[in-house]
């Protein structure tokens, strides 16, 4: 959450940051600053909304210096205006802050009482103030930011710059992630290492407590008590193709495109072809005997795991728990022997999920994170990583992590059905037909989606909708009402069809359109009773399902979203892409910020 850039460079870097922020604008954009040492003095440029504001105002007044912090926000204590932009500064100090100072309140009023004038609402100021403090009391930049730093409670990622010290850039993290990296010219600070452009060519990982003293030429690593720390800088691979639009209209609608890829990429990395074996990473737990797993995440990355309580249930045998992050975090859980705890997440720092992981790990429990950042916190500090090969997802409304996520959820579930010989009396697929062919059949559905055009000029005007489906259909329908919400505003809701009866039938009249997901297969029946339930208060039916599922409903529905045929363990893969598409041609004809929603920011690093 936030996006921070920072540089220290022979030659200026007042454009290289605003470029690295233009990379980051996905963490937060409700407001952007800038601050540079300028030969005399820190002097920073600040603007309320998108990034763009801040580069006109730098057009109309420059900014221009060797050594530079800069920031992207996401409102966490005060309104989303310029007073409140980062970066925070005194006539001393100039801090970007990422995370929650907690302590914040208790800080101010101390520093108040003995004089210190604020000028913003935020957490982070304090910070500036506090450095301030302890540089006023006689202190050298190093110790007033190490004494500043041992007194904050909550999370930090922070780049900092010193007037009186202005050939040096700092750096410190705890529990937020930030990134050192070197080029010819110098040294940048990232939070996300995909801000990073060409130039940059090794990186590392600042670790919880390090804080790093910049120069152009050098860097010097130590802890809040002085002590020198060694990180190895590491050569970066520089992803190809993965910045810019290449032609779409939007990063989502890029993604939801790249999603037969990363389904291929992601059943590759897994399973061998040549042996017909599946290759999975040494997992901390025994996957004959193990008794239970527990899945935990929030948002779509919930979604992924309650579809593979399905899988995990039905095709390998292992009964799963599954539980929202912010939930499970606060509920003393016990975790049951023989067990195993598994965090998904795309980008590996949700505050959350880390803090639930944290919570296993204290129990002893073996703990394997699902992420789509290797270098995240959640990687680092798991005992088994399955990674996920979406590649960088830049549109907040995640799409194809979700799908990445599914792959490798179905991928375990499906070495785990193997390794404990589960059903193996039963016929088995042909599994490696059944994935080898799937993107063929993923990319032939997106290859026309006019039909989900029409539906969304249908349904941009409405207020409410429903999203119902069954069995495994159920957290596709959470998945694509929350879709929804995230990118058109609209309410939407999702439930069981199950649970119809049981209340949220009172909401259906001729004013309340109802998305039905109803894949062929077992509960394919009792879907469509849940259907005529519907079609008989009135609701406006927008079906997904086969062929033979419309042509049964066709009397009962508006609107007929028909899906081609494919194996029914691939069903929540497939399904999924009408929901997302919906989605987004409902946000863009309601002329929505698709990139990014209000509101929102990628990856959640605060409570
Ligand atoms: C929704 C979305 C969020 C994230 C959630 C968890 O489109 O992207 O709901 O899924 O914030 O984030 P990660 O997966 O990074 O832990």
């Amino acid at each position: 959450m936030c996006g921070i850039y920072a540089a220290i460079n022979n030659s200026s870097v007042t454009d290289f940051l605003i470029s690295g922020l233009s990379s980051l604008t996905y963490r937060g954009y409700d407001s952007a600053g800038v601050a540079v040492f300028n030969g005399t003095g820190i002097e920073r440029r600040r603007a309320e909304g998108k990034l763009s504001a801040l580069s006109d105002l730098l057009k109309i007044q420059p900014l221009d210096g060797k050594v530079g912090i800069a920031h992207t926000r996401w409102a966490t204590h005060g309104l989303p205006n310029e007073q409140n932009a980062h970066p925070h500064m005194t006539a001393r100090v100039a801090v970007a802050h990422n995370g929650i100072v907690e302590n914040y309140e208790k800080l101010r009023v101390m520093l108040e009482s003995s004089g210190y004038i604020f000028e913003s609402e935020t957490d982070s100021e304090t910070i500036a103030q506090l450095i301030t403090y302890y540089l006023d009391f006689g202190l050298d930049s190093e110790q007033a930011l190490c004494k500043a730093l041992a007194d904050i409670e909550g999370s930090f990622g922070v780049v900092v710059i010193f007037s009186d010290d202005a050939d040096k850039l700092y750096a410190s993290r705890k529990g937020s992630p930030l990134i050192l990296g070197r080029s010819e010219d110098g040294f940048s600070v990232s939070s996300d290492v995909n801000a990073f452009d060409e130039s940059i060519n090794s990186i590392t990982h600042l670790k919880d407590g390090d804080v790093a003293k910049l120069t152009p030429d050098s860097f010097n690593i130590f802890n809040l008590e002085g002590q020198s720390i060694v990180r190895l800088m590491q050569k970066i691979e520089h992803e190809k193709n993965v910045s810019g639009k290449q032609g779409y209209k939007h990063f989502m609608l890029k993604e939801i495109f790249e999603q037969p890829q990363v389904f291929e990429n992601t059943w590759r990395h897994y399973y061998s072809q040549v042996d017909g074996e599946f290759k999975l990473p040494k997992l901390p737990f025994n996957d004959k005997d193990i008794e239970r797993l527990s899945l935990v995440a929030c948002g779509t990355s919930f979604f992924a795991s309650m579809v593979a309580k399905y899988w995990l249930e039905e095709q390998a045998g292992i009964p799963t728990d599954i539980d929202i992050a912010s939930e499970f975090r606060y509920r003393n859980v016990p975790c049951a022997k023989n067990s195993a705890a598994l965090f998904v997440s795309q980008s590996g720092e949700t505050a959350d999920t880390l803090a639930a992981l944290n919570h296993c790990k204290s129990q002893q429990q073996p703990c394997v994170s699902l992420v789509n950042v290797l270098t995240s916190t959640m990687a680092t500090e798991s005992d088994g990583v399955m990674p996920t090969l979406a590649g960088p997802e830049i549109g907040v409304a995640s799409t194809k992590a979700f799908i990445g996520q599914l792959t490798t959820l179905l991928v375990l579930t499906l070495a785990l059905k193997n390794s404990r010989a589960y059903k193996k009396d039963t016929p088995q697929p042909n599994i490696a037909e059944i994935m080898t062919t799937f993107p063929d059949i993923m990319n032939g559905y997106l290859s026309d989606t006019s039909h989900i055009e029409r539906v969304a000029m249908d349904l941009k005007h409405v207020n409410n909708i429903l999203y119902l489906g069954r069995g495994i259909a159920y957290p596709l329908a959470e998945e694509g009402a929350l879709k929804l919400k995230e990118i058109t505003y609209i309410h939407a809701e999702a439930y069981p069809s199950g649970e119809l009866k049981h209340g949220p039938l009172a909401l259906v009249d001729e004013e309340m359109p109802v998305v039905m997901i109803v894949p062929p297969g077992p509960l394919f029946g009792k879907s469509m009773s849940n259907l005529r339930e519907v079609a008989s208060r009135g609701g406006k039916i927008y079906l997904i399902s086969d062929k033979e599922g419309i042509s049964q409903a066709k009397d009962f529905i508006k609107h007929g979203i028909e899906m081609p045929d494919v194996d029914p363990i691939l069903v929540p893969l497939l399904y999924t892409v009408p929901l997302q598409l919906l989605a987004y041609y409902v946000a863009l004809y309601k002329g929505h910020d698709v990139d990014q929603p209000r509101n929102l920011a990628k990856s959640v690093t605060v409570e």
